[in-house]
């Protein structure tokens, strides 16, 4: 019979475990819920007495003001939070590997084998494991394998596929109100019985009809697929967003022309500089990396172009700034408003940010970044990891700025990267006033009011927008371009 959980421990208190598992304690007031990390500082944080969490995400603090010291616990301990436990989540991360086989496409598992053999190592009653962390199909096989070498007498272990689809910066409405809860089991007895464990505790605020009951390897290849299919119409639309700035169509008036089919629906078609974030080209690259294992190179060439189509537009976006400021930015100052990936987030993991700066660096401007939210030793780390010089040189052509006024000041190009709203309440005047003239204003999130900005007197280049600086059709040098092949 199923077993009723009284304790879960969650392994990794990072941007999954952490709001995921105190969601669960704000919402099962009944169950004691310790998150456990490896990493002092960041458990630290989770534990501070005036709530400056380790991750910005809009009202987690509210939820872990509410059951921090009641029944959420935050702890480095992570052995005694493993055998008191009756339900076990691995939250850790799985980043894509950088050496070995599959370096650049497949996870690495270290991380979640290494908190396995944990679980396997310290526990003493039986436990139910529950996979969080993104990983690639089968591995919930592998944990199995390891913890059934590895247990001891009396002591069994049921696994379970509960991927996350939360989104950063809504990570909280999302688990409130989920679209749905997936929970993959073998299709045993046993494996049932765990899986009704687990439903039963989302039960406490999840309708029933969105609780969705799978075996283990649909549960795992829906997360790729979801992931995948989300990407893949990013991709889609910034690839229609190269043809509208090539015809002076407008990628808003596409987008929503199509989006009004039901059948394709209106959200996430906003054309943009490039999707970021942790999982996108991650869990793309296992589908391919999986596709390629399973001998299926068709399947594994259509999801790749996924990731080249992001890749070749935030190159199109820097060549466009380049282009458009006279074919030269050497010796230019160039502000480059956010660098998160995304808004409502402080994250910069695979920002397209990263890649127009480098390439910015490359061509030997100076840069100004402005982000309301993103440390700025989070910065030095993000462009010393991928511009091919000393952090000292990088330092001498890069400004930190702590307002959009500061990093625009004086710059001859202001580019838009992540859709902070506060841009848009930017004293658009006073910046223009403060920039080198002709003063260009390049939007890579479709944010600003174009109109607006032309009346004061920008130049405004817009994703997905042909007509705003000349127009496309009559100017020689795009047709150049078209018939030569190039770019753009
Ligand atoms: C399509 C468009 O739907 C319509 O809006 C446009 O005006 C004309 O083209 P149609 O070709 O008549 O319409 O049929 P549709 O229902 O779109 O199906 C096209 C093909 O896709 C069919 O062979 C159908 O069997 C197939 N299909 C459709 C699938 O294989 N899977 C699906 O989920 C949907
Ligand atoms: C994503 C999935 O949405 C989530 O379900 C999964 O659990 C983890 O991966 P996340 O990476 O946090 O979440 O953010 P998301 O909102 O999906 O955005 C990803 C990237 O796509 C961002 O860089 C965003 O700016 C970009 N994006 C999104 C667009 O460029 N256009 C859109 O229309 C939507
Ligand atoms: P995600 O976005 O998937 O949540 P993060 O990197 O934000 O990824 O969080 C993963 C966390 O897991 C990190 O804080 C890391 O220190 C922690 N972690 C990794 N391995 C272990 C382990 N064996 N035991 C405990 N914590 C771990």
């Amino acid at each position: 019979a199923p077993v009723t959980v009284k304790k879960i421990c969650c392994i990794g208190a990072g941007y999954v475990g952490g709001p995921t598992c105190a969601v669960i304690a704000l919402k099962c007031p009944h169950i004691i819920v310790t998150i456990v990390d490896l990493n002092q500082t960041r458990i630290d944080a989770w534990n501070s007495p005036d709530f400056r969490l380790p991750i910005y995400e809009p009202g987690l603090d509210e939820v872990v003001r509410e059951a921090r010291g009641r029944n959420l616990f935050f702890s480095t301990d992570v052995d005694t939070a493993i055998q008191e436990a009756d339900l076990i989540f691995v939250s850790v991360n799985t980043p894509t590997k950088k050496s070995g086989v599959g370096a650049g496409f497949a996870a690495d598992l270290n991380y979640v084998e290494l908190a396995t053999r944990r679980i396997a190592a310290v526990a003493t009653t039986s436990k139910i494991v529950v996979e969080k962390s993104t990983v690639p199909c089968r591995t919930a096989e592998s944990m199995q394998i390891i913890l059934e070498a590895n247990s001891k007498p009396n002591c069994r272990f049921d696994i379970l596929s509960n991927p996350e689809f939360l989104a950063e910066g809504t990570a909280i409405g999302d688990l409130l109100a989920p679209d749905r809860v997936l929970i993959g089991s073998l299709q045993s007895a046993e494996g049932k019985d765990a899986c009704q464990s687990l439903v039963d505790i989302y039960s406490n605020w999840v309708p029933a009809d969105r609780i969705l009951t799978v075996g283990v390897w649909s549960s795992e290849l829906s997360k790729l697929a979801a992931n995948a299919m989300l990407a893949q119409r990013i991709s889609s639309i910034n690839a229609l967003s190269a043809i509208c700035e090539a015809t002076g169509a407008n990628i808003d008036e596409v987008a929503n022309a199509v989006g009004m089919d039901s059948r394709i629906g209106p959200k996430f078609l906003k054309a943009s500089v490039g999707f970021g974030g942790s999982c996108f080209q991650k869990d793309i690259l296992n589908l391919v990396y999986l596709s390629e294992s399973l001998h299926l190179p068709q399947v594994a060439a259509y999801w790749r172009q996924v990731v080249e189509m992001n890749e070749w537009q935030k190159k199109r976006f820097s060549k466009t700034v380049v282009d458009t400021l006279f074919n030269t930015i050497t010796g230019k100052r160039i502000a480059v408003l956010g660098f998160a990936f995304k808004a409502d987030t402080g994250d910069t993991r695979e920002s397209a940010s990263i890649s127009l700066i480098r390439d910015f660096l490359a061509e030997r401007a100076t840069v100004s970044v402005y982000d309301p939210q993103v440390e700025h030793e989070q910065i030095w780390a993000d462009l010393d990891d991928v511009v091919p010089k000393s952090l000292d040189e990088i330092q001498k052509q890069v400004t930190l700025c702590s307002s959009a006024f500061e990093a625009c000041e004086g710059a001859e190009a202001v580019v838009v990267a992540t859709e902070w709203k506060e841009f848009l309440e930017i004293d658009w005047e006073t910046i223009y006033k403060s920039m080198k003239k002709p003063a260009f204003v390049f939007d890579g999130r479709l944010l600003l009011d174009a109109s607006k900005l032309k009346q004061i007197g920008f130049k405004v280049v817009i994703i997905g927008r042909g007509e705003e600086i000349r127009s496309p059709i009559s100017s020689p040098r795009r047709h150049f371009n078209v018939l030569n092949g190039e770019n753009r």
